[in-house]
Protein backbone atom coordinates (compact mmCIF):
# COMPACT_ATOMS: atom_id res chain seq x y z
CA UNK A 1 0.00 0.00 0.00
CA UNK A 2 0.84 3.56 -0.92
CA UNK A 3 1.29 6.27 2.04
CA UNK A 4 1.20 10.11 1.61
CA UNK A 5 3.06 12.35 4.71
CA UNK A 6 2.76 15.58 4.04
CA UNK A 7 6.19 16.58 5.89
CA UNK A 8 8.83 14.84 7.41
CA UNK A 9 7.87 13.05 10.70
CA UNK A 10 10.72 12.19 13.59
CA UNK A 11 12.44 8.79 11.50
CA UNK A 12 10.98 6.67 14.29
CA UNK A 13 7.50 6.34 12.45
CA UNK A 14 9.11 6.25 8.39
CA UNK A 15 11.18 3.15 9.60
CA UNK A 16 8.04 1.17 11.17
CA UNK A 17 6.25 1.98 7.74
CA UNK A 18 9.07 0.84 5.69
CA UNK A 19 9.78 -2.47 8.29
CA UNK A 20 6.20 -2.97 7.80
CA UNK A 21 6.45 -3.22 3.74
CA UNK A 22 4.62 0.01 3.17
CA UNK A 23 5.19 2.46 -0.03
CA UNK A 24 5.80 6.04 1.47
CA UNK A 25 6.12 9.48 -0.57
CA UNK A 26 6.89 12.65 1.32
CA UNK A 27 7.23 15.83 -1.19
CA UNK A 28 10.40 17.87 -0.90
CA UNK A 29 8.88 21.12 0.08
CA UNK A 30 6.49 21.26 2.72
CA UNK A 31 4.30 24.40 1.00
CA UNK A 32 1.64 22.48 -0.83
CA UNK A 33 -0.82 24.38 -3.11
CA UNK A 34 -4.52 22.68 -1.99
CA UNK A 35 -4.23 20.95 -5.72
CA UNK A 36 -0.99 19.27 -5.19
CA UNK A 37 -1.80 18.45 -1.40
CA UNK A 38 -5.38 16.69 -3.26
CA UNK A 39 -3.52 15.14 -6.26
CA UNK A 40 -1.00 13.08 -4.02
CA UNK A 41 -4.34 12.44 -1.76
CA UNK A 42 -5.91 10.85 -4.79
CA UNK A 43 -2.74 8.92 -5.43
CA UNK A 44 -2.50 7.16 -2.18
CA UNK A 45 -3.93 4.39 -0.08
CA UNK A 46 -3.57 5.98 3.37
CA UNK A 47 -2.43 9.33 4.77
CA UNK A 48 -0.38 10.27 7.54
CA UNK A 49 -1.41 14.00 7.90
CA UNK A 50 0.87 16.57 9.53
CA UNK A 51 -0.84 19.65 10.73
CA UNK A 52 -4.14 21.31 9.73
CA UNK A 53 -4.00 23.62 7.23
CA UNK A 54 -5.99 21.45 4.43
CA UNK A 55 -9.22 20.43 5.79
CA UNK A 56 -10.72 16.54 5.03
CA UNK A 57 -14.47 17.75 4.89
CA UNK A 58 -17.31 16.47 2.16
CA UNK A 59 -15.73 17.47 -0.98
CA UNK A 60 -12.03 16.00 -0.09
CA UNK A 61 -13.99 12.61 0.64
CA UNK A 62 -16.00 13.53 -2.46
CA UNK A 63 -12.41 13.66 -4.53
CA UNK A 64 -10.64 10.95 -2.90
CA UNK A 65 -13.52 7.90 -3.08
CA UNK A 66 -10.39 5.35 -3.02
CA UNK A 67 -8.83 6.10 0.20
CA UNK A 68 -8.18 3.66 2.69
CA UNK A 69 -6.88 5.88 6.20
CA UNK A 70 -6.34 8.96 7.57
CA UNK A 71 -3.66 8.84 10.27
CA UNK A 72 -3.35 12.10 12.01
CA UNK A 73 -0.12 13.47 13.27
CA UNK A 74 -2.48 15.25 16.26
CA UNK A 75 -4.88 14.32 19.41
CA UNK A 76 -7.47 16.95 17.53
CA UNK A 77 -9.29 15.87 14.76
CA UNK A 78 -11.52 19.21 14.43
CA UNK A 79 -10.05 19.90 10.69
CA UNK A 80 -11.99 16.24 9.66
CA UNK A 81 -15.31 15.35 8.83
CA UNK A 82 -16.03 12.87 11.12
CA UNK A 83 -19.86 11.94 10.36
CA UNK A 84 -18.23 12.17 6.62
CA UNK A 85 -15.63 9.28 7.31
CA UNK A 86 -18.05 7.22 9.87
CA UNK A 87 -20.19 7.04 6.77
CA UNK A 88 -17.49 5.97 4.20
CA UNK A 89 -15.91 3.92 6.88
CA UNK A 90 -12.87 5.27 6.36
CA UNK A 91 -10.66 4.55 9.72
CA UNK A 92 -9.48 8.00 10.84
CA UNK A 93 -6.33 7.82 13.63
CA UNK A 94 -5.09 10.32 16.18
CA UNK A 95 -2.30 10.55 18.44
CA UNK A 96 -3.49 10.56 22.47
CA UNK A 97 -1.77 10.08 25.61
CA UNK A 98 2.08 10.60 24.10
CA UNK A 99 1.40 14.65 24.03
CA UNK A 100 -1.02 15.04 27.26
CA UNK A 101 2.50 15.93 29.48
CA UNK A 102 3.69 17.72 26.58
CA UNK A 103 0.95 19.89 26.00
CA UNK A 104 -0.22 20.33 29.70
CA UNK A 105 3.09 21.76 30.03
CA UNK A 106 2.89 24.50 28.11
CA UNK A 107 0.14 25.63 29.95
CA UNK A 108 1.66 24.76 33.06
CA UNK A 109 4.22 27.09 31.84
CA UNK A 110 2.02 30.11 30.22
CA UNK A 111 0.01 30.22 33.65
CA UNK A 112 3.61 31.19 35.89
CA UNK A 113 4.38 33.23 32.61
CA UNK A 114 1.14 35.24 33.12
CA UNK A 115 1.06 35.37 36.56
CA UNK A 116 4.75 36.69 36.84
CA UNK A 117 4.67 38.68 33.67
CA UNK A 118 7.52 36.93 32.45
CA UNK A 119 7.05 38.27 28.62
CA UNK A 120 6.90 41.18 29.29
CA UNK A 121 9.88 41.69 31.73
CA UNK A 122 12.17 39.61 29.32
CA UNK A 123 10.94 41.95 26.90
CA UNK A 124 12.12 44.81 28.89
CA UNK A 125 15.31 43.58 29.55
CA UNK A 126 16.05 42.90 25.92
CA UNK A 127 15.09 46.35 24.78
CA UNK A 128 17.99 47.21 27.54
CA UNK A 129 15.55 48.42 29.98
CA UNK A 130 16.31 46.56 33.07
CA UNK A 131 15.25 48.81 35.06
CA UNK A 132 15.82 50.18 38.83
CA UNK A 133 14.59 47.80 41.82
CA UNK A 134 11.01 49.46 41.81
CA UNK A 135 8.55 47.97 44.18
CA UNK A 136 5.50 48.66 42.72
CA UNK A 137 6.18 47.86 39.04
CA UNK A 138 5.59 45.23 37.32
CA UNK A 139 4.12 43.20 40.48
CA UNK A 140 2.80 39.44 38.95
CA UNK A 141 0.53 37.46 41.49
CA UNK A 142 1.15 33.87 43.04
CA UNK A 143 -0.61 31.08 42.54
CA UNK A 144 -0.68 29.27 45.89
CA UNK A 145 -4.23 28.10 46.52
CA UNK A 146 -5.99 29.73 43.36
CA UNK A 147 -8.50 28.15 42.00
CA UNK A 148 -7.76 26.28 38.80
CA UNK A 149 -10.73 25.54 36.10
CA UNK A 150 -10.19 23.29 33.70
CA UNK A 151 -12.85 23.73 30.77
CA UNK A 152 -12.15 19.99 29.34
CA UNK A 153 -11.27 17.30 31.70
CA UNK A 154 -9.61 14.48 29.74
CA UNK A 155 -5.77 13.76 29.79
CA UNK A 156 -4.06 16.72 28.91
CA UNK A 157 -6.78 18.64 31.36
CA UNK A 158 -6.08 16.25 34.20
CA UNK A 159 -2.28 16.71 33.87
CA UNK A 160 -2.63 20.34 33.81
CA UNK A 161 -4.55 19.76 37.45
CA UNK A 162 -2.29 17.52 38.83
CA UNK A 163 0.66 19.91 38.27
CA UNK A 164 -1.08 22.76 39.63
CA UNK A 165 -2.24 20.79 42.41
CA UNK A 166 1.04 19.89 43.24
CA UNK A 167 2.90 22.92 42.45
CA UNK A 168 0.61 25.45 44.11
CA UNK A 169 -1.59 23.07 45.88
CA UNK A 170 -4.65 24.86 43.80
CA UNK A 171 -8.08 24.10 44.14
CA UNK A 172 -9.52 21.93 41.07
CA UNK A 173 -12.58 22.62 39.61
CA UNK A 174 -13.65 21.55 35.76
CA UNK A 175 -16.44 21.63 33.47
CA UNK A 176 -17.16 18.65 31.35
CA UNK A 177 -19.42 16.37 29.20
CA UNK A 178 -18.90 13.70 32.27
CA UNK A 179 -17.66 13.72 35.30
CA UNK A 180 -13.92 12.87 35.72
CA UNK A 181 -14.13 10.56 38.93
CA UNK A 182 -10.39 9.97 38.97
CA UNK A 183 -10.09 13.71 39.55
CA UNK A 184 -12.06 14.20 41.98
CA UNK A 185 -10.87 10.99 43.89
CA UNK A 186 -6.89 12.11 42.88
CA UNK A 187 -7.27 15.74 42.66
CA UNK A 188 -10.36 16.56 44.78
CA UNK A 189 -11.66 18.32 41.25
CA UNK A 190 -14.88 19.35 41.46
CA UNK A 191 -17.29 19.11 38.77
CA UNK A 192 -19.41 22.74 38.66
CA UNK A 193 -21.56 24.14 35.97
CA UNK A 194 -20.24 26.36 32.99
CA UNK A 195 -21.65 29.71 35.14
CA UNK A 196 -19.70 28.36 37.96
CA UNK A 197 -16.51 27.72 36.01
CA UNK A 198 -16.08 30.87 34.75
CA UNK A 199 -17.12 32.66 37.75
CA UNK A 200 -15.18 30.88 40.24
CA UNK A 201 -11.86 30.39 38.54
CA UNK A 202 -8.87 32.28 39.08
CA UNK A 203 -6.86 30.66 36.26
CA UNK A 204 -9.33 29.00 33.59
CA UNK A 205 -7.68 26.79 31.13
CA UNK A 206 -8.89 25.36 28.28
CA UNK A 207 -8.38 21.55 27.54
CA UNK A 208 -11.22 19.73 25.29
CA UNK A 209 -11.61 18.64 21.91
CA UNK A 210 -13.19 21.81 19.51
CA UNK A 211 -16.30 21.30 17.81
CA UNK A 212 -17.63 23.64 15.34
CA UNK A 213 -20.87 24.40 18.17
CA UNK A 214 -18.19 25.56 20.53
CA UNK A 215 -16.77 27.93 18.50
CA UNK A 216 -16.18 31.65 20.33
CA UNK A 217 -17.58 30.28 23.39
CA UNK A 218 -15.58 32.76 25.52
CA UNK A 219 -16.37 35.76 24.41
CA UNK A 220 -17.56 39.08 25.54
CA UNK A 221 -20.15 37.93 27.80
CA UNK A 222 -18.20 35.17 29.31
CA UNK A 223 -15.02 37.26 30.11
CA UNK A 224 -17.56 40.00 31.78
CA UNK A 225 -18.61 37.07 34.45
CA UNK A 226 -14.70 36.23 35.17
CA UNK A 227 -12.81 37.47 38.13
CA UNK A 228 -10.88 40.52 37.62
CA UNK A 229 -8.12 39.05 38.72
CA UNK A 230 -8.41 35.87 36.33
CA UNK A 231 -5.89 34.66 34.54
CA UNK A 232 -7.34 32.82 30.68
CA UNK A 233 -5.00 30.11 29.21
CA UNK A 234 -6.11 28.65 26.25
CA UNK A 235 -3.59 26.04 24.35
CA UNK A 236 -6.27 23.65 23.08
CA UNK A 237 -7.93 25.67 19.77
CA UNK A 238 -7.91 29.43 18.99
CA UNK A 239 -11.53 28.70 17.57
CA UNK A 240 -12.95 28.41 21.37
CA UNK A 241 -12.19 32.45 22.31
CA UNK A 242 -13.15 35.54 20.10
CA UNK A 243 -9.47 37.30 20.22
CA UNK A 244 -10.94 41.03 19.69
CA UNK A 245 -13.09 40.16 22.88
CA UNK A 246 -10.25 38.96 24.86
CA UNK A 247 -8.77 41.80 23.82
CA UNK A 248 -11.26 44.28 24.86
CA UNK A 249 -11.51 42.40 28.25
CA UNK A 250 -7.87 42.60 28.79
CA UNK A 251 -7.60 46.56 28.46
CA UNK A 252 -10.60 47.29 30.29
CA UNK A 253 -9.16 44.93 32.92
CA UNK A 254 -12.13 42.64 33.33
CA UNK A 255 -9.62 40.07 33.25
CA UNK A 256 -5.89 40.17 34.50
CA UNK A 257 -3.95 38.32 32.15
CA UNK A 258 -4.00 35.67 29.24
CA UNK A 259 -1.57 32.72 27.92
CA UNK A 260 -2.18 31.72 24.30
CA UNK A 261 -0.40 28.53 22.65
CA UNK A 262 -3.49 29.02 19.61
CA UNK A 263 -4.90 32.17 18.10
CA UNK A 264 -7.83 33.42 16.03
CA UNK A 265 -6.50 33.13 13.61
CA UNK A 266 -4.23 31.18 13.49
CA UNK A 267 -0.98 32.16 12.88
CA UNK A 268 -2.18 35.28 14.90
CA UNK A 269 -1.24 38.37 12.47
CA UNK A 270 1.72 40.00 13.21
CA UNK A 271 0.17 43.48 13.84
CA UNK A 272 -2.46 42.23 16.07
CA UNK A 273 -2.42 44.47 19.58
CA UNK A 274 -3.12 41.73 21.49
CA UNK A 275 0.51 41.01 20.99
CA UNK A 276 1.41 44.67 22.75
CA UNK A 277 -0.38 43.76 25.66
CA UNK A 278 2.13 43.29 28.99
CA UNK A 279 -0.37 40.88 30.35
CA UNK A 280 -0.20 38.36 27.94
CA UNK A 281 2.14 35.27 26.23
CA UNK A 282 1.57 33.84 23.40
CA UNK A 283 3.36 30.89 21.77
CA UNK A 284 3.03 29.18 17.89
CA UNK A 285 1.10 26.10 19.27
CA UNK A 286 4.09 24.16 20.73
CA UNK A 287 2.43 22.10 23.28
CA UNK A 288 2.93 18.74 21.32
CA UNK A 289 6.79 20.05 20.63
CA UNK A 290 9.35 17.94 22.49
CA UNK A 291 11.20 15.31 20.48
CA UNK A 292 9.58 12.67 23.02
CA UNK A 293 6.43 13.69 21.88
CA UNK A 294 6.62 13.74 18.94
CA UNK A 295 8.33 10.75 18.02
CA UNK A 296 5.29 8.84 20.36
CA UNK A 297 3.30 10.57 17.98
CA UNK A 298 4.95 9.28 15.17
CA UNK A 299 4.73 5.88 16.47
CA UNK A 300 0.98 5.89 16.41
CA UNK A 301 0.37 7.17 13.78
CA UNK A 302 3.17 4.51 11.93
CA UNK A 303 1.14 1.75 14.16
CA UNK A 304 -2.75 3.19 12.94
CA UNK A 305 -1.70 3.07 9.29
CA UNK A 306 0.36 -0.71 9.82
CA UNK A 307 -2.78 -1.46 11.82
CA UNK A 308 -5.10 -0.69 8.41
CA UNK A 309 -2.47 -2.23 5.55
CA UNK A 310 -3.25 -5.64 7.93
CA UNK A 311 -7.00 -5.45 8.15
CA UNK A 312 -6.77 -4.44 11.96
CA UNK A 313 -8.53 -1.97 13.99
CA UNK A 314 -6.46 1.42 14.39
CA UNK A 315 -5.05 1.22 17.96
CA UNK A 316 -5.47 4.83 18.53
CA UNK A 317 -9.26 5.83 16.40
CA UNK A 318 -10.85 8.93 16.47
CA UNK A 319 -13.81 6.68 14.76
CA UNK A 320 -14.17 3.90 16.73
CA UNK A 321 -17.80 3.98 16.12
CA UNK A 322 -16.98 2.67 12.61
CA UNK A 323 -15.58 -0.67 13.81
CA UNK A 324 -19.13 -1.45 16.01
CA UNK A 325 -21.53 -0.19 13.57
CA UNK A 326 -23.00 -3.09 11.45
C1 LIG B 1 -2.75 18.31 18.45
O1 LIG B 1 -2.13 17.25 18.52
O2 LIG B 1 -3.99 18.35 18.31
C2 LIG B 1 -1.96 19.56 18.52
O3 LIG B 1 -2.74 20.64 18.84
C3 LIG B 1 -1.30 19.81 17.20
O4 LIG B 1 -2.26 20.08 16.25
Amino acid sequence: MKVFINKQIPEIGIHMLKDAGLEIFIPDHDNLTREEWLGYCQSHDMILSVGSEFKFDIDFFNECPDLKAIALYSVGFDHVDIQEANRRKIPVGNTPDVLSKATSDIAFLLMQSVARRASYNFEKVKSGNWGDFDPLHALGQELYGKTLGIFGLGRIGYEMAKKSKAAFDMEIIYHNRNRNEEAENELNARYVPFEELISQSDVLSIHANFKPEQAELFNASVFEKMKDNAIFINTARGGFHNQKDLYDALTEHKIWGAGLDVTNPEPIYKDDPILELSNVCVLPHIGSATAEARNGMAKIAAENLIAVSKGEKMPASANPEIYSEK
